[in-house]
């Protein structure tokens, strides 16, 4: 209920000027988002890497409805990996990018699609010249085949193209097999959006189940699974799958968003695993901020708490 309620507030102007101007937003933002520009981005990737996890960077933004913003975002993307490049820190896939279409236009009618792979195939080209990657997030279930469709074409010129599978789908399972193959990078998660029992999964068991069945499929693939999870149950099943699967460690990698569980990422990260933090920076971080609530109650009490304390 809590879930439901904070996921459809994360679509409401007015709870969103309420939240983001509250003077105590901003501290308890930044345990999630470290910062509004490509500075901070660097900062913190370089922190990160400097203690051998990976990063993948996310320039906050969604649901654009306007090209001019779409433009922007893709020009802040390129801008972003320039200044990863010179810092040394896309070398060997690093830190590479994780792109919301709808940010770069996908939302923008009929031409959407259109415009959307046109700025994701700059983005790609800047990541190319950068020596990285750039993995496409997966949005509400009515982008879906959109976003697949964008990331095949994408794929015809750039093959590294990775995507985000969502396992609370009904439809996720065959979407792994057919992103299965040899070259397909897979980033699976549970699902972070308000979905219809039509198409999604609605139980924490049956949305677990069939990540742990999509799971199986892309550890005996011949692609590069991306374990997204925080669930240490599921972290220990996918570490038993890769045995299982004959894999060997950096043959598959566990990611994490950032601020959350850092002692696990690192544990993972000195035992020798591909370990890769997701970390987004902007200002625009209402959206990615109500969806980390929703995650969790604990979350939810405890900002409300500091609004009430602060107020
Ligand atoms: P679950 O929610 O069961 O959490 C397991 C445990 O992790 C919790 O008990 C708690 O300890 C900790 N935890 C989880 N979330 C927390 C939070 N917000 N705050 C504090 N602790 C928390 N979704 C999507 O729809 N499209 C996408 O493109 C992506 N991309 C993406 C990339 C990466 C790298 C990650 C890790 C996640 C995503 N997600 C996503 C989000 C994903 O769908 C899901 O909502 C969250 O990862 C939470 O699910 P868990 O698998 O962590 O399990």
């Amino acid at each position: 209920m809590l879930r439901q309620a904070l996921l459809q507030m994360s679509k409401s102007g007015r709870v969103r000027r309420l939240v983001e101007t509250a003077p105590i937003s901003r501290s308890v933002v930044k345990r999630f988002v470290p910062g509004s520009d490509v500075s901070d981005a660097v900062r913190a990737a370089t922190e990160l890497t400097g203690s051998h996890r990976l990063v993948t960077v996310d320039f906050l933004g969604e649901d654009t409805c306007d090209i001019t913003q779409a433009r922007a975002t893709r020009d802040a993307y390129v801008t972003l990996l320039e200044r990863m490049s010179d810092a040394g820190l896309t070398e060997g896939g690093r830190s590479e990018a994780s792109v919301k279409l709808s940010a770069v236009g996908q939302a923008l009618g009929d031409d959407g699609e259109k415009i959307a792979l046109e700025h994701a195939w700059d983005i790609c080209q800047a990541a190319q010249q950068a020596g990285t990657t750039v993995t496409l997030d997966m949005e509400d279930h009515t982008t879906t085949d959109s976003t697949l469709s964008v990331l095949r074409e994408l794929r015809g010129d750039f093959p590294w193209v990775g995507a985000v599978l969502q396992a609370y789908l009904h439809r996720t399972e065959a979407d792994c097999r057919d992103l299965s193959g040899p070259g397909s990078r897979v980033r699976l998660c549970k699902g972070a959006y308000d979905e219809p029992e039509s198409v999604a999964f609605q139980s924490r068991a049956d949305v677990d189940s069939s990540y742990v069945r999509c799971l199986k499929v892309l550890m005996k693939g011949d692609g590069y699974p991306m374990l997204a999870t925080h669930d240490p149950r599921l972290v220990d099943i996918g570490g038993a799958l890769a045995v299982q699967a004959g894999r060997s460690q950096g043959s598959y990698e566990y990611q994490m968003l950032y601020g959350i569980r850092p002692d696990e990422q690192q544990r993972l990260a000195d035992q020798g695993e591909k370990m890769r933090v997701y970390l987004p920076y902007g200002d625009d971080w209402y959206g990615y901020f109500m969806r980390r609530l929703a995650e969790r109650p604990a979350n939810t009490a405890f900002f409300l708490r500091s609004l009430a304390t602060r107020g």
